[in-house]
């Protein structure tokens, strides 16, 4: 039985709210996690008792909003395991910080190079910028393809990755599928023929561990509001070698040391890539959130939501018709899944890894009517494409229903969600 969630859920005020009159069960921290106490309070306090702007003003109240903002960088720099605050740019989500890599990254990187690739399982965010660039530099941008098991097909990927590569760009956790991608031997098999590497954080950084030093990753990116924290608050971090050689990103204030009137020179990292006055108030708070974070424990967050996948699943293969996506006809652990348990079969079995994100079909049942049902009875899951309509189309389906945990996830309330959807399924087969 999960521990951890009941003391756990107590911060969280939104949890004690109702939704059409009934309790809220919140099962879309995919899309956004909710917040705790401490990390509401921390913003709030900031805009009480240290609003000012940063780097700019020589008086106390700016020293000390500065003081906070950089110690954020510094807390999130050791969460992930960087070397230095330097490496931690803040952006406004992990969509920016995306977006930065891919327009500043400097032209050596591209010598002799005629690739860009991602994998099929990426977020649109992890997807058009790479397209647009592969459009501007006449590149080809080549796609990772998925395993008969729903994981990424590691084969594929060997196959496609040779040193024509310029850039793997690859989520660690898929924010459909939940499958969990292998970054330490992803880097690797990247380094080998000199390609850089980005990882796609935002489904995992708030359940999975990730050092980007001993994983030797060089550009990592996520966001705040899918961790505890802020929504308008994100992190790029980046080898800093690579920041050093990069040009940035957008041009303003705070980011230069002298201007003249026909030229500029940069100030130093990090804030060569912080244009003009930045989210202060969610950038200390984000720091409240690496501390929420560490106070649980990453490993105790994630056996606690490999215990709700397990159960979940077990209960949904119970429901006619429906198909978890990415998991059908996928080997042999699924058919001891269809049978509506986790446990391996044999010694030769392999295990199931998938983060606290399901995504299912039901059949002949569209995903908003689902969601629809549920939200009249305080349940919030999210319906449509999830933004990964390449993925949707590869696997044959259009719309799914998303179902994603985090700590305060319980099994009451999965009970309550797999009740009322077994109720619904059968309103809507009527
Ligand atoms: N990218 C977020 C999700 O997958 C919004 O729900």
């Amino acid at each position: 039985m999960p521990k951890i969630s009941l003391k756990i859920r107590e911060q969280f005020p939104i949890l004690k709210k109702k939704m059409h009159g009934k309790p809220l069960v919140y099962l879309d921290n995919g899309a956004t996690t909710q917040k705790p106490q401490r990390v509401i309070n921390a913003e709030k306090e900031f805009y009480e008792t240290t609003n000012a702007n940063i780097h700019r003003g020589v008086y106390e109240l700016s020293e000390k909003a500065t003081a906070q903002y950089e110690s954020a960088h510094e807390k999130v720099a050791s969460f992930i395991g960087a070397e230095s605050f330097k490496e931690i740019v803040f952006t406004k989500n992990t969509t920016e910080a995306i977006n930065l890599v891919a327009s500043s990254l400097p032209n050596e990187i591209f010598r002799d190079k005629k690739k860009i690739l991602v994998t099929i399982m990426e977020h649109h965010s992890n997807l058009l910028p790479w397209q647009r660039l592969a459009r501007e530099r006449g590149l080809v941008l080549e796609f990772v393809e998925l395993a008969q098991d729903g994981n990424l097909d590691l084969v594929d990927l060997k196959n496609k990755l040779n040193n024509q590569v310029a850039i793997l760009a690859v989520t660690h956790v898929s924010n459909v599928l939940g499958t969990v991608n292998p970054i330490d031997r992803i880097v690797k098999m990247a380094h080998k023929v000199n390609a850089l590497v980005l990882v796609d954080s935002a489904q995992s950084i708030a359940r999975l561990p990730i050092n980007v030093k001993k994983n030797k990753v060089d550009f990592l990116v996520f966001s705040g509001h899918k961790m505890y924290g802020p929504l308008g608050i994100g992190v790029l971090y980046g080898r800093r070698e690579l920041l050093e050689k990069m040009e940035p990103f957008m041009l303003g204030g705070d980011m230069v040391t002298t201007v003249t009137r026909k030229s500029a020179t940069w100030n130093n990292l990090p804030w060569k890539f912080e244009a003009g006055t930045p989210n202060i108030a969610g950038g200390v708070a984000l720091g409240m959130a690496v501390d929420f974070i560490k106070s649980v424990g990453i490993p105790s967050i994630w056996q606690h939501e490999q215990e709700l996948v397990e159960y979940v699943i077990s209960k949904l293969l119970e429901i006619e018709g429906l198909v978890i996506v990415g998991l059908e006809n996928v080997g042999e652990h699924l058919s001891v899944l269809s049978r509506g348990r986790t446990q391996r079969s044999s010694p030769t079995t392999k295990p199931l890894i998938r983060a606290g994100v399901i995504s299912f079909t039901v059949d002949g049942i569209h995903s908003h009517d689902l969601v629809t049902l549920l939200d009249a009875e305080g349940i919030a899951v999210r319906a449509g494409h999830h933004c990964v309509q390449p993925l949707l189309t590869t696997l044959g389906i259009k719309e799914c229903t998303r179902i994603s945990f985090s700590v305060t996830t319980t099994l009451e309330e999965l009970d309550r969600f797999i009740t009322v959807l077994g109720e619904s399924v059968k309103i809507l087969k009527r």
